[in-house]
């Protein structure tokens, strides 16, 4: 046999291209993209099925103390597989450096958490709340040495929030060594502020959790950093921009040609904060930062995802189980401040996005590509090995059956959790069958893949100015297949 693998007769769809194709696949890599290819070792057969590349999950919360202490349910086991089952076959979560902690010893310890475990390719953003003259001079240049290029910093969170001369710090050590810098955005003063004058009101519902976090402070946040951006000429990342004002400063920053860029999640498209007014503690479960708005904001958000300001496409999945190991851990009906950020998602990220924006003509399946895999390859240095549906690119692909019907909740979820926030939810599309690097690693509702043999991505520098969705040409299949022949 020719290949180690053939997918035959899908429907392959790229950031730009959809076309029907044969996938050769040997040695971990796509070697072949043509019709009536030779037979592999191993067939599947896509007729009627969508081959598209392995989702890329940027933001996730993975084995990792949040900003206040409580560990996540998921570690790299339980959170690979339910991110492999999602259509993903990479994912960047964060190792967090909690003040006071060097930065080489956080990196060891999630060396330790990620490699016996995880199913799938994994990289680290560094969280950096400690910048140090050690840590700005040795650690953080050590870290980009190892391929680890990118950091988020914190603008709010009493134990994790950086102030003004730090966060231009890491900017500017981010910016010489070619990382990118990750920003959450919201005014810490005004948030705490708030919460004050909520809890002495006797206000500790979880809907005032909302109150508390209001648009504004994101806004502000939003706009302060793309100063500081601008002040110094580097690049910066709004993560969970959840306000049409704030991803509005997003574009005209863009447009005025500053390399600003914008995610968004799930949560703030298809919930809102009438959620958190759910019966006894159960708002708890909606308690994330920033917090869930309104229809209003869906539907603006809808539109900058689909022109591109907002060109990443990410979960937060941030699981705190609703007990005391997690959201109750303050007891059975917590103030809405004592409340564990984040709710999970990591699997249904991508489903979501295809039912809700390709099944219903909200962004097109090329938008779709974009969004879950290509861009975020470019973005944090990975588009040399993965991203696209390319000769010489790793094989990580995810069959889809566009089809398919189902309805959410947590039964069908391969996460540690006890609730899926989406529960419910009529869903039209699946991933069925993930590869990575060549290997089926999901089939048919199974898991095939051994613990910990996912491998650490060492992901190049920051280079690449502009997010938009045109993609390169070395992300172009069939200019990579002329190449090949020339
Ligand atoms: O509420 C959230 N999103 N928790 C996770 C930590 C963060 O801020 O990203
Ligand atoms: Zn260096
Ligand atoms: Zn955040
Ligand atoms: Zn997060």
């Amino acid at each position: 046999t020719e290949y180690d693998l053939v997918i035959r007769a899908g429907t392959v769809a790229t950031a730009v291209d959809t076309f029907r194709a044969d996938v050769g696949v040997s040695g971990g890599r796509i070697v072949a993209l043509g019709e009536n290819l030779a037979p592999g070792a191993r067939e599947i057969d896509a007729t009627g099925k969508l081959v598209l590349p392995g989702g890329i999950e940027t933001h996730c919360h993975i084995e990792q103390e949040s900003a206040t202490g409580a560990m996540t349910a998921d570690d790299y086991y339980s959170g690979s597989v339910s991110a492999a089952f999602g259509g993903n076959t990479s994912f960047v979560p964060f190792a967090a450096q909690h003040r006071g902690q060097s930065v080489r010893d956080v990196l060891e310890t999630y060396d330790r958490r990620a490699a016996p475990k995880s199913v799938i390719d994994y990289s680290y953003h560094l969280i950096v709340s400690d910048p140090t003259e050690t840590v700005l001079k040795e650690e953080l240049p050590e870290a980009f040495e190892r391929g680890i290029t990118s950091f988020k910093v914190f603008l709010t969170y009493d134990k994790m929030v950086v102030d003004d001369r730090q966060f231009l710090d890491i900017l500017a050590t981010a910016k010489d060594h070619g990382a990118l810098t990750m920003v959450h955005a919201e005014n810490n003063g005004m948030i705490k502020w708030m919460v004050e004058r909520l809890l002495a009101g006797g206000n500790d519902a979880p809907r005032y959790h909302a109150t508390s976090h209001p648009a504004a402070a994101e806004v502000e946040a939003i706009g302060r950093g793309i100063q500081f951006a601008s002040y110094i000429d580097a690049p910066l990342l709004f993560v969970h921009v959840s306000t049409p004002a704030g991803a509005g400063l997003i574009a005209d920053a863009q447009m005025a040609g500053q390399r600003i860029y914008g995610e968004t999640c799930p949560q703030y498209l298809f919930l809102t904060r009438q959620d958190l007014d759910r019966p006894g503690a159960e708002g708890a479960k909606f308690c994330c930062s920033p917090p869930l708005r309104d229809e209003a904001t869906q539907v603006a958000l809808w539109r900058y995802l689909r022109n591109g300001t907002l060109g990443l496409w990410s979960s937060d999945h941030a699981p705190y189980r609703f007990d005391e190991s997690g959201k109750l851990s303050a007891g059975p009906n917590p103030a809405f401040n004592q409340v564990a950020n984040g709710m999970p998602g990591i699997e249904m990220r991508l489903p979501l996005l295809f039912s809700e924006g390709v099944r219903k003509g909200r962004i097109t399946l090329n938008d779709f590509v974009a969004l879950s895999a290509s861009n975020a390859a470019r973005l944090f240095g990975m588009s040399d090995r993965k991203g696209s549906i390319a000769i010489g690119l790793d094989a990580d692909i995810a069959i889809w059956d566009p089809t398919l019907e189902w309805r959410v909740s947590q039964a069908e979820m391969h996460d540690n959790m006890d609730y899926t926030p989406f529960d419910a939810m009529e869903m039209t599309g699946r991933p069925v069958t993930i590869i990575s690097r060549g290997e089926v690693i999901v089939d048919g509702g199974e898991l095939k893949a051994e613990r910990g043999r996912g491998n650490f991505v060492k992901r190049a520098p920051f280079g690449i100015a502009s997010l938009s969705h045109e993609m390169p040409a070395e992300l172009d299949p069939a200019r990579n297949f002329r190449a090949k022949i020339l």
